[in-house]
């Protein structure tokens, strides 16, 4: 048994639409969750929505509506997105959800029961966008920094946690597990936020201020501060068949929330009730639109996935966003990129082997396969067979490295369609005396066609279908093993071959 694979996302607000951002994080969770079942290991992976909350009851009132429809409403669309992308997971969070509100009060009961957690008022400002409260340290120039949005100066009583005794813990885990945060100069930013005393984290909310939340066990005038809320999900949905998987093997999130949310706050929840923390926490950078921030509160600068997946398909978004980051790092989106990606590299590339390797197949050998095995090779065949490729891909992906990865697998591409070039199965054919010939490279091609199509399952699920479908193979997902060079394509006979990447023009006019 290849054991089991845990992995989460960022649980996106819905306060307002999903952009490029929100997408690409699923995308990402999902390749490395198709990845991981690809090994044979059985997944358990999480994204959904974190519906709580002043931002959601903000934005429900502007539309005058009860923050629990509006929340439906828009979790709604952001399923819908994902599934239309291709992303898979497991289960769907919702933190509205019976069973997760019920676990969010256990954990505040048994932190309370054990006395982690004081009452006590405190007067200062209050950013209501971030839904915190400020110190002076935090501004800027003598001033509240934009992020903030609107301060105000209130005085109330909550209730904290405080996490200054863990910090030393927590400091020692992340000696002890250099691996922790990836990349490590994240890991760096978060030791330099755990250099100094931490505050009390306030977790609750007075229900006056704020009543879209849930009751705190212990006084139900209050609800959960949202965070301390949204990080539970995590734990709430852990379970397969009603058995706790614990812990996550790889938590992803974006850099806005390791600092203090993911690297001090959570751990240190989970430090307070013995239990073990993630193996991974992966970081991701942020995506800019044409070099400007994407960002929910400016319309101008949002990505809408929606209106690329139907103009060229979820693989063409699922295969930019996976190539065209370096994950850890910031990256652009516009669509001249987009396009390029999109014409080259799927179009001209992968799309153009397959259309040609299938078409010559057809054409030259009535849509059969020939023996290719068994035969005088050349060096430019035994290229075409090296499973470097799977070993890279592979090597990369552990890395958490898809642009890597996926790189690897296009120099595979190239590499094959090098190989008609300098095969030339075109003038091979028109030669009855150079038929084996042409037999060894038709079937190298469909090999390497075949090869390809486990190879970018994970990343181009829809693709890696389609292509099975044209080579007339069964459905997949099928082992990563099966991307090695073999002879089972021999004397088989092919499907239709039909245009995956259609270019840009056609597609317009259809
Ligand atoms: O933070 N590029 O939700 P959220 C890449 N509910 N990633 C981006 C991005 C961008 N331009 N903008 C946002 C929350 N993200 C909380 C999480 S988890 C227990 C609670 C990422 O909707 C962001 O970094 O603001 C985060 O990982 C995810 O989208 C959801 O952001
Ligand atoms: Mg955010």
């Amino acid at each position: 048994m290849a054991g089991s694979y845990f992995l989460t996302t960022a649980i996106d607000y819905v306060n307002s639409a999903p952009h490029l951002g929100h997408a690409y994080e699923k995308i990402l969770a999902d390749f490395f969750a198709r990845h991981e079942r690809n090994l044979e290991r059985d997944v358990l992976f999480l994204t959904g929505v974190d519906e709580h909350g002043q931002k959601v009851q903000q934005s429900a009132q502007r539309e005058g509506i009860e923050p629990a429809i509006f929340a439906e409403r828009m979790g709604v669309r952001f399923q819908r997105l994902y599934a239309s992308l291709g992303v898979d997971p497991s289960c769907f969070v919702r933190t509205t959800d019976a069973n997760h509100k019920k676990v969010v009060r256990e954990w505040l009961q048994r932190l309370h029961d054990r006395g982690e957690i004081i009452f006590k008022e405190h007067e200062g400002f209050y950013s209501v966008r971030q839904e915190q409260f400020l110190t002076e340290k935090e501004k800027v120039d003598g001033r509240w920094p934009e992020i903030f949005g609107e301060v105000i100066e209130t005085r109330e009583s909550n209730y904290y946690f405080p996490l200054e005794p863990y910090r030393e813990r927590l400091l020692e885990f992340i000696d002890k597990n250099p691996e922790w945060i990836v990349p490590a100069f994240r890991r760096k930013e978060l030791l330099g936020a755990l250099a100094e005393p931490l505050a009390d984290l306030c977790i609750s909310r007075p229900k006056s201020r704020l009543s879209w939340g849930i009751p705190l066990p212990f006084n139900e005038d209050y609800v959960t501060y949202v965070w301390f809320d949204a990080l539970v999900n995590y734990y709430s949905f852990a379970s397969v068949k009603g058995e706790l998987r614990w812990p996550p093997d790889l938590q992803i999130i974006g850099k806005d929330i390791l600092i203090p949310h993911h690297g001090i706050y959570w751990p240190i929840m989970l430090l307070a009730l013995g239990l073990p923390l993630p193996k991974h926490l992966l970081v991701h950078g942020f995506w800019t639109n044409s070099g400007a921030k994407i960002s929910k509160s400016d319309s101008k600068s949002l990505v809408d996935p929606a209106p690329y997946v139907e103009k060229f398909g979820p693989d063409a978004l699922r295969y930019f966003v996976l190539r065209e980051m370096v994950l850890g790092q910031d990256a652009d989106f516009s669509d001249e990129r987009f396009e390029t990606r999109y014409t080259g590299d799927l179009g001209k590339k992968l799309g153009n082997l397959v259309q040609r390797t299938l078409s010559m197949i057809a054409r030259y050998r009535d849509g059969k396969i020939p023996n290719y095995d068994g035969f005088h090779l050349l060096p430019v065949d035994s290229d075409l067979r090296s499973d470097a490729v799977v070993e890279e891909y592979r090597r990369a992906v552990e890395q958490f490295a898809p642009h890597l990865a996926l790189q690897a697998v296009w120099e595979f591409v190239a590499r094959a369609n090098q190989y008609v070039e300098e095969t030339a199965p075109f003038r091979l054919a028109k030669d009855p005396a150079q038929a084996k010939r042409l037999d060894v490279v038709l079937g190298h091609l469909a090999e390497s066609v075949r090869r390809l199509s486990v190879l970018v399952q994970a990343a181009l699920p829809f693709t890696a279908e389609k292509i099975r479908a044209q080579l007339n193979l069964a459905p997949g997902p099928v082992r990563i093993e099966e991307a090695r060079f073999g002879n089972s394509l021999r004397e088989h006979v092919i499907g239709k071959p039909e245009i995956i990447f259609p270019p840009i023009e056609e597609k317009a006019s259809a």
